[in-house]
């Protein structure tokens, strides 16, 4: 589904990304670890385009969009759907609408049809529609990764990206997310990247693991591999 070559980026002064190569498989759960600061959102950010590339491929469903045309680039961009780590809510709209964001201005989706498809993804992470005419500054945190996970769904995205997604919630709130993420993963067959700190969410989610270092991924491999890890820094971080 995704797949990344030689992959650089270059951010005040220093190269943030110095060739990193990941691919995701149809149906995989990979879950990229590293500290912070190291350029895990950067990663996912420069394969959405919004952080510029020095140099790399980023091949998605075939089509690499580092060199395609626009038309082709944005088509096989729209196959992801981005939990952004800070959300990135837009504080003029209405929640519902900030979840239909793409149904409505990417997809041109008739308006009631897209609000009724936004109050079903709001209920797959147990946001009640009596939110849905708020606005963003009249939720807590918690309820705004909500709404940020309800519209990285929205378009039944083939491909999700997820950064920190149990970042600020509570127990059973990030237990509900994990789930839904598995459940992308395994009954819809998506291939989900998610970033996480939060060592249970890793356990619940992951398939395969990506430890990202000094601008390259310096490990990969399982779950139960992860355990068993003989690189030092890697046992460190784990067990710090
Ligand atoms: N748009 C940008 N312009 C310039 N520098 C940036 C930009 N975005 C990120 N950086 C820098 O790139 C580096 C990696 O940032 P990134 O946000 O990817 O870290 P991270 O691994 O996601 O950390 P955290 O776990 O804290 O979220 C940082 O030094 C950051 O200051
Ligand atoms: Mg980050």
């Amino acid at each position: 589904m995704l797949y990344i070559k030689g992959l650089q980026v270059h951010l005040n002064g220093r190269n943030v990304l110095d060739g990193i190569d990941l691919e995701l498989q149809k149906g995989e759960s990979l879950v990229i670890l590293g500290e912070s600061g190291v350029g895990k959102s950067v990663l996912l950010k420069s394969v959405l385009g919004i952080v510029p590339i020095v140099t790399g491929s980023i091949v998605i469903n075939g089509v690499d969009v580092v060199t395609a045309e626009e038309e082709e680039r944005a088509q096989a961009l729209s196959s992801i759907g981005m939990l952004f780590q800070g959300c990135a809510l837009f504080d003029s709209l209405p929640i519902w609408e900030n979840v239909a964001f793409g149904l409505i201005y990417g997809k041109h989706m008739d308006i009631s049809q897209a609000k009724e498809i936004a109050l079903a993804k709001m209920s797959l992470v147990n946001l009640d529609s009596s939110v849905a005419d708020l606005t963003t500054a009249s939720l807590s945190g918690g309820m705004q990764k909500r709404v940020a996970l309800a519209r990285a769904l929205a378009l039944d995205p083939q491909i999700i990206f997820f950064d920190e997604p149990t970042t600020g919630l509570d127990p059973i709130t990030s237990n509900v997310v994990n789930k839904l993420i598995n459940s992308s993963v395994k009954e819809r067959g998506i291939g989900a990247i998610t970033i996480t700190h939060d060592i249970n969410c890793l356990r619940q989610i992951a398939d395969s693991v990506a430890f990202l270092r000094r601008g390259k991924i310096i490990w990969r491999g399982t779950v139960c591999e992860l355990d068993s890890v003989q690189d030092d820094y890697v046992y460190r971080f784990m067990h710090a």
